[in-house]
Order: C-alpha cells, then structure tokens, then sequence
C-alpha cells in the first residue's frame, strides 16, 4: 500500500514571521495524522525556521529546489549536503515552473534527481505538458519524454523512494483541474511507463497530481486508484484550506 504524501508548494510566498505563523498552525491542527504524509516545502530563506517548529512533528519539510553538485562557484545556489543538514526529507526537482522560467533541463532534472538520492533526500520531481500540447494530443509524448530523462540511472530502489507529481502545465494557478479521470488516467500511464524500466518498483513509486488542487476537489482526486496525492500551490498558504485537503486525502 502507497501512504497518499500531500505537499504543500509555498513556492515565493511568506516571510520568515508568516512561515513561522503558517506551519505553527498547521503543525497543532495537523497533530495526529499518521495514515497521510504531510510536507511543505516553504522557500530556501524559510527552511530552517520552518524546519524548527516540525522537527518533532508528523509534517516533513521539502525545498523547492537544489543545485547537483555538492558545493562550489555556483552564485545564488544551493546544494543537497545544506539542505540535508537542515532537516529537509524531500525536494522539489523540475517543476514547471524552473522548466520555464529557468531554463531547466531534462538533463538538469536527471542530475538533481542523481544528486537528491546521493545526499540522502527524496525527489519529488516534477512533469506535465502544456496546454498546446495537450490540445494536439501530445500529453502522453511529453510527459514520457520527461520521465524517461528524470529517472535514467536510478536503481529499482531509488525508484521505490522516489515521488513524481504530475502538473498538467495549463492547471496550474488557473482554477482549471484536470477531471479526476483524465488525472488518473495519465498517471497510470506514468506508473506503466515506470514499469518498462523499473519493474516492481512501480507498485511503491507515488505518482501525485497538482494543479489546482483544493478542499472542494481533493476526495475527487483521492478516490482514484493511481492518484497517490497532492502537491498544492496556492491552496496551501491558508490553514484551513490546507487542513481541509489533507483529511481530504485520509
Ligand atoms: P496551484 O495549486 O496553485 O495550481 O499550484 C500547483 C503547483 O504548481 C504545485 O507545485
């Protein structure tokens, strides 16, 4: 049985005393879940304080973001040995985002993913197509595209660890979800896709969906056989909000 892992995305939101405030919260609120995995992932500036208020709790921190190599001239970046030392359990690997905006490559995904498992943290690493893509009938050929390059070279054990989140592009931050099936749908072609390569590990691997992902819509979600979890933008700055989808998800 895969434990459903709902993440919360902070992405660039929150100051130090709003971080603090926000998980303080979801830290009394959330007290007692054992049959859902709880982590957010606030901003690097944030993950330490954050970090000092759950350490003793059932929520896990996540970055949004690391850089492969383990330490060196590379201005502005932050390697996994820090964020291991910190108290980090996951990171965020491709998200759309970094794909867009940051120039990303499934080659860069491939070497963040590699280092993740070499400094001890767990990728949750990001894939989904755009809505051009989606329009053309060309999610599947992106999204394996993407995933074949992420996981090359990874061990059957690694996979076992590993969580993807699966972001159709065009749902993000828009209001728009993908209907529960067609969520499903993709991810059991991604779990299928994981299988040519990585044989049983396919069955541990969490697959989640994200995307506009809210109180209202997460027992949809969560009612699928292949949807595994969230991971939440922008629903998961507010406590209520965010208390709401992971009982959503138990
Ligand atoms: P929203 O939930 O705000 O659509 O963001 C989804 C996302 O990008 C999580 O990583």
């Amino acid at each position: 049985m895969r434990k459903p892992l709902i993440a919360g995305n902070w992405k660039m939101h929150k100051t130090m005393s709003e971080a603090e405030e926000l998980v303080k919260e979801l830290k009394d609120r959330l007290a007692g879940i054992e049959d859902v995995e709880i982590a957010v992932c606030p901003t690097s500036v944030n993950l330490l304080p954050v970090y000092n208020i759950i350490a003793d709790s059932n929520i896990k921190l996540g970055a949004q973001n690391m850089h492969w190599e383990e330490s060196g001239a590379y201005t502005g970046e932050i390697s996994g040995p820090m964020l291991k030392e910190i108290g980090a359990t996951y990171v965020i690997i491709g998200h759309s985002e970094r794909r867009e905006y940051f120039q990303e490559s499934d080659e860069d995904v491939n070497r963040k993913a590699k280092a993740a498992f070499k400094y001890g943290l767990r990728p949750i690493i990001c894939v989904g197509e755009t809505l051009e893509e989606r329009e053309a009938g060309k999610t599947m050929e992106k999204v394996k595209g993407q995933i074949k390059a992420a996981l090359a070279g990874l061990s059957k054990e690694q996979i076992a660890e590993t969580v993807i989140a699966y972001e159709p592009i065009w749902a993000i931050g828009t209001g728009r979800t993908a209907t529960a099936e067609d969520a499903n749908e993709v991810i059991k072609a991604i779990r299928e896709l994981v299988r040519e390569d990585f044989a049983d590990a396919a069955d541990q691997i969490r697959i989640q969906y994200g995307g506009s992902v809210k109180a209202s819509n997460i027992e949809e979600l969560m009612a699928q056989p292949e949807i595994d979890g969230a991971l939440v933008g922008g629903a998961s700055l507010d406590v209520d909000s965010f208390v709401q989808i992971v009982e959503g998800a138990r």
